[in-house]
């Protein structure tokens, strides 16, 4: 298996233009089940998870067609030819799921094999079981699938409140509902950038959505849904990783394509560790009226001091940043308390940073992170695409040289990571096993 080699100690300096989002692309790319008109996406990042998902529509019977060089997707499922999402493709990727829900309000069944868990904690799917039930769907699980028929006349619209906030339950739901009879109220509704991303463009698509943004997503159903051009919301987490990424090095990066309200909670821990935050507003208008896409200056010029977080639902700390900042926070002054509310195992980079001579105590959900004067270049595993991201921030930060294993989980989430890091003066490059 391929490795990244980082020879660190030297400051990220330069500009880092940001792909479109992951998580928001994900379920994007899933809306095309929904129609049998094509759907375009735009600003499409080239990364692993991307290429599972089109492979699992085109198992549907998707026509796909990725041109990476114009970052442009084009989806169309004349109609569904298989309905049954194998072990195979779900086992590589949990955001599978996201194909339960259109399947069955286009088609009224499908099959999907059931995801398994991963490093980061057991990833139930109750919520997404049980929202669809709530629409009428009949549900069984059995010889490891999930086998959802809807009611003869389609799904129903019904009320439905999430016990706990989900992403892609809500996304899973919301989908399903843009077609079922009558009206849908989903409560406790995730309220993510990406899920707002997916409700906006399932909107150009004819659904009728409102309380977009919100905790309660109304939906009224519809007969049927049209194609769409979408351009999808740059992807947040990368931009944020890349902002550690210069304050753990005493760098300056210019991030280009960022919407800057999105990570609030993020810059002001960040700037608390000591970090200068600029935005710097575009003069060109963002693809959407709704947000801003500026670029956003950020520069470490003195000690990283010790900042406590807690991740929660948006607009909370995002978990998807919690092992990026738990890296910068090794090499604090003083120290930090990092508490992760969302998974009950997200703490596998822990043991990787302790290889490397972090000071790090986990009691539970909490990890006490003492400040250590430096830490060493050495072997170390990545275990999730976070975790591993935050082992190479840690690698550029250490004079030694760092050897990171298992880097697949790396490009499922971080579009040519080492071209753009060595594009600002970071020696790292990419080894066969
Ligand atoms: C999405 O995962 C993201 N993935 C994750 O990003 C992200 O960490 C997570 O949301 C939280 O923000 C995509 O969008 C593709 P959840 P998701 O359902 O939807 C529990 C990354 O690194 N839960 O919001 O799977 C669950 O166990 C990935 O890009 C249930 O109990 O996460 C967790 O404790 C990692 N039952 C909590 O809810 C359910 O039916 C939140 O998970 C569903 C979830």
């Amino acid at each position: 298996m391929e490795r990244i080699i980082v020879s660190g100690g030297v400051p990220i300096n330069g500009k880092i233009s940001i792909a479109g989002a992951k998580n928001a692309a994900l379920p994007l790319l899933a809306t095309s089940l929904l129609t049998d008109a094509p759907v375009i996406l735009r600003n499409v990042p080239d990364l692993n998870d991307i290429t599972q998902m089109l492979n699992l529509l085109d198992h549907h019977g998707a026509n796909v067609d990725f041109d990476k060089s114009q970052k442009t997707c084009t989806l169309q499922v004349s109609s569904i030819t298989d309905h049954v999402a194998p072990y195979d493709i779900v086992r590589k990727m949990r955001a599978s799921i996201l194909v339960l829900g259109p399947i069955l309000a286009r088609d009224g069944e499908v099959k999907v094999s059931f995801p398994g868990g991963c490093a980061i904690g057991t990833r139930p799917v109750n919520m997404h079981i049980d929202g669809l039930r709530a629409l009428g769907a009949e549900i069984s699980v059995a010889n490891g699938h999930i086998h959802a028929v809807a009611p003869k006349k389609g799904l129903i619209g019904a009320d439905f409140a999430m016990p706990m906030v989900s992403v892609t339950a809500t996304e899973n739901l919301l989908m399903a509902a843009t077609l079922a009879q009558g009206r849908t109220v989903i409560r406790n509704a995730a309220k993510e950038p990406e899920v707002c991303d997916l409700a906006r463009c399932l909107v150009k698509m004819g659904a009728k959505i409102y309380g977009i943004g919100s905790d309660t997503l109304v939906v009224h159903g519809v007969e049927r849904l049209h194609g769409v051009d979408h351009t999808i919301i740059p992807d947040r987490i990368e931009a944020a990783t890349y902002a550690v990424g210069a304050a753990i090095t005493h760098g300056k990066v210019l991030l280009e394509n960022v919407i800057f309200d999105d990570l609030s909670v993020f810059w002001e821990s960040l700037e608390k560790a000591g970090a200068r935050i600029v935005k710097i507003p575009r003069q060109t208008k963002s693809v959407d009226s709704e947000f801003e896409i500026a670029n956003v200056q950020v520069e470490m010029t003195q000690d990283i001091r010790g900042t406590d977080v807690i991740t929660g639902p948006f607009p909370g700390f995002p978990t998807d940043l919690q092992a990026q900042f738990m890296a910068l926070m090794t090499i604090c002054s003083g120290a930090a308390l990092i508490t992760e509310t969302i998974f009950e195992n997200r703490f596998m980079h822990v043991l990787e940073l302790c290889r490397m001579g972090a000071d790090i105590t986990v009691h539970g959900g909490s990890a006490l992170v003492r400040g250590v004067k430096w830490l060493t270049g050495t072997q170390v595993m990545a275990t999730d695409i976070r975790a591993s991201v935050s082992l190479v921030l840690a690698g550029a930060a250490t004079s030694g040289t760092t050897e990171i294993r298992r880097i697949y989980h790396i490009d499922r989430g971080y579009e040519h990571i080492e071209k753009k890091l060595q594009a600002c003066g970071v020696n790292i490059e990419r080894a066969a096993a």
